[in-house]
């Protein structure tokens, strides 16, 4: 009987989302749908479990909708989706999230102390602090001593302050994009979205100025002519190599 039963495969999801610009004002839009898939968002997975993002639900009926669509520069992807999802890093919760992790460790190993617990308090309690912390002149002393250890061993290179930066908005797209096929598998699409004023939409949120907009996701169901042409990817081989 199993054979019969038409299953969606990753591999379904992958090949039918779209960037959807244009979304059906029409039929029900479920917004506990996008609740679900933020929680699924969530377990993306990010540099050193720092969890240094945030999701902003922005649905139709919020008073935020319309100000954050024009800010999106009116694109349709967000002037017709039924809800907007801001996503946010939060390099400056890095002291919070490093103590979660710490405490998470603690509470793990409480009844069986030993070498992999010291291995993660000195990552967490050490190594995270000397990556994050910010001082003046930090980021190049961070890379010149980056740069001595690596003669006498291979080194992470992207210490400083530019690469934390990097790596945090890594570990955010990450969730966007887990967020976008969780979507696509309830039977939703999106658009992910760059094109906006991120400092008037950080304001509109009341964010703190060391927070920053990755990006922000218009959902909704899509129409047909809301995916504009066929999808066109440059040729494989071009850019999968095997050495
Ligand atoms: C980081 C990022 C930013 C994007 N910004 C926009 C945008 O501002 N407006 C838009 O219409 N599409 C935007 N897109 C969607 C891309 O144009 C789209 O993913 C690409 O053309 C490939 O099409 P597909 O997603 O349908 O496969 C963005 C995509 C990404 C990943």
């Amino acid at each position: 009987m199993r054979e019969n039963i038409q299953e969606i495969g990753f591999f379904d999801i992958v090949q039918g989302r779209r960037s959807v610009r244009i979304f059906d004002q029409v039929t029900l839009f479920d917004h506990q749908i996008v609740q679900k898939c933020l929680e699924a968002a969530t377990l993306a997975p990010n540099s050193s479990n720092m969890q240094l993002w945030e999701f902003y639900r922005i649905p139709e009926t919020s008073m935020l909708k319309d100000p954050i669509s024009r800010l999106c520069m009116n694109q349709k992807a967000a002037t017709t989706a039924r809800e907007l999802v801001v996503i946010v890093t939060r390099r400056d919760k890095w002291k919070s999230r490093a103590a979660a992790n710490l405490s998470y460790i603690r509470e793990t190993y409480k009844n069986s102390p030993g070498k992999k617990q010291k291995q993660a308090e000195a990552y967490y309690g050490n190594l995270i602090p000397k990556l994050y912390s910010k001082y003046p002149l930090w980021s190049l002393t961070k890379q010149i001593i980056a740069w001595f250890m690596s003669l006498k061993r291979p080194m992470v290179r992207e210490v400083t302050e530019s690469d934390v930066r990097v790596s945090v908005h890594k570990s955010a797209a990450l969730a966007a994009m887990t967020f976008m096929y969780a979507m696509k598998a309830e039977g939703y699409d999106t658009c992910p979205m760059e094109g906006f004023d991120s400092v008037r939409v950080k304001k509109l949120l009341d964010l703190p100025k060391s927070a920053e907009i990755n990006m922000i996701i218009g959902c909704g169901k899509g129409l047909p002519e809301g995916v504009y042409g066929k999808r066109f990817r440059v040729a494989n081989d071009e850019v999968i190599f095997e050495k």
